[in-house]
């Protein structure tokens, strides 16, 4: 994906569900320099812990409750053209996007996963992957495509999993390396 606005930083959305420690780390690489984006909005669809992130950064942010998706999903969309949003993160997003919402976004949305993917996709990653025994979990950023955490890779990190590893430590550890990842697949992307 090329830069979509000549010098210009691009317009970015983060969306939130929860504590939203890769919307800080986000935030914060977007005041560096050699960050291609700027984050103009963030969005949950609840009363998510990391929106004080928003006021904190003087973000503007807007809790869309999802009673149903296509009414929540047409009131995120017609906030995101308002403000011209070129690129959106998914950042601990709990809700599945529709078809229609990805294809309007076509390419320009982008999650973090907490595993190795395409193992273990889905919720519960750690604890998975520490059951079945595994020896390497990791974090990867992909494409949002409209079948859950597949579509095409953009990073990914493997990370070691010790012999006394419990779900805390290797969240811990995996959570770490996404703050290094996330950046550093936005950089990917919008280097030519
Ligand atoms: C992260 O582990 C991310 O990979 C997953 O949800 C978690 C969100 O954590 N999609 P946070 O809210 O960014 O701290």
């Amino acid at each position: 994906m090329a830069q979509l606005n000549g010098s210009k930083k691009i317009k970015t959305a983060v969306f939130i569900s929860g504590r939203g420690s890769n919307l800080k780390n986000l935030i914060k690489f977007s005041k560096t320099k050699k960050s291609p984006i700027i984050i103009d909005l963030i969005v949950a669809n609840k009363k998510a812990e990391g929106l004080k992130y928003a006021s904190q950064n003087k973000i503007k942010k807007t809790v869309i409750k999802y009673i149903k998706i296509k009414i929540a999903e047409k009131k995120i969309l017609t906030i995101l053209e308002k403000k011209k949003i070129e690129l959106i993160c998914l950042a601990g997003f709990m809700k599945v996007l529709s078809k229609n919402f990805i294809n309007k976004f076509n390419g320009k949305i982008i999650n973090i996963h907490p595993s190795y993917l395409p193992k273990y996709k889905g919720l519960n990653t750690s604890a998975r992957a520490l059951n079945n025994n595994e020896k390497f979990s990791g974090c990867t950023v992909h494409y949002v495509s409209s079948k859950l955490d597949s579509g095409k890779i953009i990073l990914q990190k493997k990370i070691k999993i010790s012999k006394k590893e419990t779900e805390t430590s290797l969240d811990k550890k995996i959570i770490k390396e996404e703050h290094k990842l996330y950046p550093k697949a936005i950089l990917k992307i919008f280097s030519l």
